[in-house]
């Protein structure tokens, strides 16, 4: 395992990041979405560095693929609690890789009637990215290889790992 972002790297961006997010919702109070499971740890740092009002809620996300990418096929099996019609929305990803399951999201919520969407991701890998789905706020851009920590799992293990690694070529298989 390599280190590719540590503790130190992601609390300091984690504080700037929170600045400009506060910046661009003043006055308002956004619904702060976080997608299940791997953005739990992000949602959880993140917020806290908001000088403005956030309500918080989580969704889950199916998405039919193999175990360490998306395909286009997605559902929703657990869906928001918090009423979203006319909420501005703030949906938080930990990865987005090919774009699929951010692209369904949107596109999701903005069809449940949110007056806006924006999307914040910790991690964009533009490796793989096969939709063009914007993104409005990103942590960290990384080139590539499969990352794991802060959230990130392989086969559910290493999500509890305070820095993300990626791992080697046998690791990762
Ligand atoms: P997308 O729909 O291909 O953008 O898939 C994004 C999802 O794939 C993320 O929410 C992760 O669950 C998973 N994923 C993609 N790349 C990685 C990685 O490097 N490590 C762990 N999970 C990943
Ligand atoms: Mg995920």
């Amino acid at each position: 395992m390599q280190l590719i972002l540590s503790e130190e790297v992601i609390r300091a961006r984690l504080r700037a990041l929170g600045g400009q997010i506060s910046g661009d919702y003043r006055g308002k109070t956004p619904v702060v979405i976080g997608i299940l499971k791997g953005a739990f740890i992000f949602v959880a740092d993140l917020v806290r560095q908001l000088s403005v009002e956030v309500e918080v809620d989580f969704i889950r996300v199916a998405s039919y693929g193999d175990a360490t990418s998306s395909s286009g096929r997605c559902t929703i099996s657990k869906p928001a609690e918090i009423p979203l019609a006319g909420r501005d929305v703030l949906l938080v990803e930990d990865i987005v890789d090919t774009g699929n399951t951010l692209d369904f999201l949107r596109e999701t919520l903005a069809a449940a009637g949110a007056a806006s969407v924006r999307t914040c991701v910790f991690i964009d890998k533009a490796e793989r990215r096969c939709r063009q789905v914007a993104i409005d706020y990103a942590a960290f851009t990384v080139e590539g290889g499969f990352l794991v920590g802060y959230g990130l799992d392989r086969a559910e293990r290493q999500r509890h790992l305070p820095a993300v690694y990626a791992l080697a070529g046998e690791e990762a298989e």
